[in-house]
């Protein structure tokens, strides 16, 4: 975001079609005309009770210019806009917060900032908290999430021992997606297993559901029973393997990111859900947004070129291999009543195989990101007194 600073004058350029802030100690942003004008705040363009637009696109003169632009009060722009002949008082300090007149030099596969990949390194400070003094303690719960979404995953310790208890660390912040494994599922052996989770063999470190459009953004997974010896939790940060990936041979990257891989379900009578996405998700821009890596739910690859098909499956042994590497896992144990969240988009998760001896007894459940992150921009504008006003 650009640095908030004092504006020492605004200039009128290109006959209208923008202005100059320029900024004290240097530097100046420039707005054009069209997008002041559709950014106005006034409430004939914003709903004053829910911000949302009252305009459709349309209604904007595509000639507008502006005429006058002054500031006219501490942290106040006011513009004038011909045709509409209309007048509209800006905050200096929102539109530095909005700026888009800044240098950008992204690369291939760069992460926001928000961002921060690991590895086994991280095993010694894995973003923990507990269930109780994140359910009274705002803050305790905006670092908690805080965390999540600058690692992709935290464990919480000290929850119920109790059947669908894993909802209530979902309802701390958002709301689950029910799909056809329920609203919450088993993950325990079954004698006959409508998927190979649930049984007692190890799980290559995946993403979850990766044949479903969109993907379950998060995972919750909850321990109500653990004496088997082993199956302990893993989790491999895929962005982390991703980019491990583009370092040792950037052409690997790119071809999975490129071409579209497929994934499938059908174990169960009356399902059959199929995507067709990428294992390596870029936006646009570049940045990379996405992993999915699932070795029981891909399906034949058919979206990627004759040629290209042989550079692809080095590529995706090579992603498998790195996701592979012990170097690159935090793991640990899950007592009865802990949990822990993972980014579905981003973090793989696995756990080891356990023997018959004992019980393994989790329940899973898949609650929206957009809604962990919503609570979290709540939560840390309250922090920052925004909403005090
Ligand atoms: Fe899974």
């Amino acid at each position: 975001m650009t640095e908030i600073c004092r504006i020492q004058n605004v200039e009128l350029a290109g006959e209208g079609d923008y202005i100059i802030l320029h900024r004290e100690g240097g530097g100046a942003i420039r707005f054009h005309a069209l997008w002041l004008r559709d950014n106005a705040l006034d409430v004939r363009t914003r709903s004053p009770q829910n911000g949302q637009r009252l305009i459709m696109i349309d209604d904007i003169p595509l000639n507008t210019k502006i005429t006058a632009a002054t500031l006219d009060a501490p942290d106040r722009l006011t513009v004038e806009f011909q045709p509409e002949e209309r007048s509209v008082s800006y905050s200096l300090r929102w539109l530095q917060e909005h700026s888009y007149d800044i240098a950008r030099e992204h690369s291939v596969g760069w992460l926001d900032s928000s961002v921060e990949i690991w590895d086994k390194a991280l095993t010694n400070r894995v973003p923990t908290a507990d269930f109780e003094t994140v359910k009274r303690d705002k803050e305790a719960l905006a670092i908690w999430l805080g965390d999540i979404r600058r690692f992709g995953f935290a464990k919480m310790t000290g929850g119920p021992i109790k059947s669908g208890a894993l909802l209530g660390v979902a309802a701390l912040f958002g709301f689950v997606r029910e799909t056809n494994y329920g609203k919450w599922f088993e993950v325990r052996a079954e004698v006959t297993p409508t998927n190979l989770a649930f049984t007692s063999a190890g799980l290559q470190a995946h993403t979850d559901n990766p044949y479903r459009d969109p993907v379950p953004t998060m995972q919750i997974l909850y321990a109500l029973e653990n004496s088997a010896t082993g199956g302990d939790s893993l989790v491999v940060d895929g962005f982390k393997a991703a980019k491990c990936l583009q370092e040792r041979n950037p052409e690997h990257f790119e071809i999975l990111a490129r071409y579209n891989a497929r994934y499938e379900y059908a174990g169960q009578s009356g399902v059959c859900l199929q995507a067709r996405k990428p294992m390596i998700e870029l936006e646009p821009d570049g940045e990379l947004v996405g992993v999915r890596f699932n070795n029981r739910s891909i399906a034949p690859v058919t979206d990627v070129p004759f040629d290209k098909m042989p550079d692809y499956y080095v590529a995706y042994r090579a992603l498998s291999e790195i996701i592979n590497d012990p170097a690159m896992a935090v793991s640990f144990r899950l007592e009865p009543g802990d949990c822990f969240i993972v980014d579905n988009t981003r973090v793989l998760h696995a756990r080891n195989a356990y023997s018959g001896h004992g019980t393994r007894w989790l329940q899973g459940c898949y609650p929206d990101k957009d809604g962990l992150l919503s609570t979290l921009a709540t939560l840390e504008q309250e922090n920052l007194g925004i909403n005090d006003a």
